[in-house]
């Protein structure tokens, strides 16, 4: 049976680039990955890295937070090790909202202030306006970036093929493989494959895989991605609807949050209501083309944190339910799984997160 140091299932962005960064430890790693590298929640994501994003639990703040100030330098080593741009935007996001309640590092502003000559934190928005008919609502300013997913895996995988990571795509592992108590390697539908590490990286899927079950849960993001409008150079985010252009003139506008297993279908009906969401925000878009309409399936958890750690199985360690923040999460996940998988001692305490709060 052919053996690595360490398999990780999963060809994601974070099963990728933690295989990236235990290779550069000098470990022999395989991916296993069930269809085609980077082609599911990574490939559907909108590559927001809203690092103190309200939504994001008051428990991940510290790791989100560190996550997005980790993520030029984590851009910047993929794109020189693959070639790959992967289209870090930097001039932040524009939040509006109804009843003014933002993230606490949020910078309020008037809507005036988006279109004076003088030079603003925020710097004009081509895309609202000046008599935008938002003036009613509340608006601030975020010094966040976004990235496009789809470059940065593709990227990732590159990179990793380029440093020796193995990969196995089109192979679903079926089980966990045991001997004298700790983790041996992995059955696939096909094969075996033996190594003393094992790191499920599977996201939605990564609750599939026997004997150590996590309760990890689909909910399925429709997206769309227009072109021909007017250009956006920030993220627009409200209640209803968030915005990201991308530097090829793209606007990708989502999302929705959906129970509905593993089911990856749009519907018209719904990319309908999520234009008409984004075009109360940016009127020109009305007279914008749809060039794509998508679905993905972000890995949900019980408590809309996280799992990583290792489990009750010595050597088998999982990093999945990273939600709606996988992309965002991918640095600090990585850097904390090498720690803990090669030197038993991350920087953060990942009691939160343990695999064991499930059990
Ligand atoms: N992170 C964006 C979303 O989950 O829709």
């Amino acid at each position: 049976m052919k053996s690595w140091d360490a398999i990780i299932l999963g060809g994601g962005i974070i099963g990728l680039s933690l295989a990236i960064s235990l290779r550069k430890q000098g470990l022999r790693v395989l991916v296993v990955e069930r269809g085609e590298p980077g082609r599911e929640a990574s490939h559907a994501a909108a590559g927001m890295l809203a690092g103190s994003g309200s939504e994001i639990p008051a428990a991940l703040k510290p790791l989100s937070e560190e996550s997005a100030r980790m993520y030029p330098e984590f851009v910047h080593e993929l794109e020189d090790e693959s070639g790959i741009k992967v289209d870090l935007r930097e001039h932040g996001t524009i939040l509006i909202s109804e009843d003014g309640r933002f993230a606490e590092k949020a910078e309020r502003f008037a809507w005036d202030q988006l279109h004076t000559l003088e030079p603003t934190l925020i710097g004009s928005e081509p895309g609202i306006p000046p008599k935008c008919g938002l003036e009613s609502r509340q608006a601030a300013f975020l010094t966040e970036c976004s990235v496009d997913p789809r470059a940065l895996v593709s990227a990732a995988l590159k990179a990793a093929k380029h440093r020796g990571v193995d990969i196995a795509s089109g192979t679903e592992v079926r089980k966990i493989s045991v001997e004298a108590d700790r983790v041996s390697g992995v059955e696939t539908d096909k094969t075996s494959y033996a190594a003393a590490i094992v790191v499920n990286c599977a996201g939605a899927w990564a609750g599939c895989i026997g004997p150590v079950r996590f309760p990890v849960k689909p909910i399925k993001g429709q997206m769309l991605a227009v072109v021909g409008g007017p250009g956006l150079k920030h993220v627009i985010r409200s209640e209803k609807v968030y915005l990201v252009p991308r530097s090829d003139g793209r606007i990708v506008i989502g999302s929705t949050l959906e129970d509905a297993g593993y089911n990856k279908q749009t519907d018209i009906g719904t990319i309908q209501r999520l234009f008409q969401a984004a075009v109360e925000l940016v009127p020109g878009l009305a007279g914008s083309k749809q060039h794509e309409a998508w679905a993905g399936l972000r890995p949900g958890t019980p408590d809309e944190l996280p799992i990583l750690g290792e489990t009750s199985l010595k050597g088998y360690f999982v990093a999945t339910g990273h939600y709606r923040d996988g992309i965002l999460l991918a640095p600090i996940t990585v850097q904390v799984m090498t720690d803990l998988i090669l030197i038993k001692a991350p920087h953060h305490n990942l009691g939160s997160f343990a695999p064991a709060r499930f059990s």
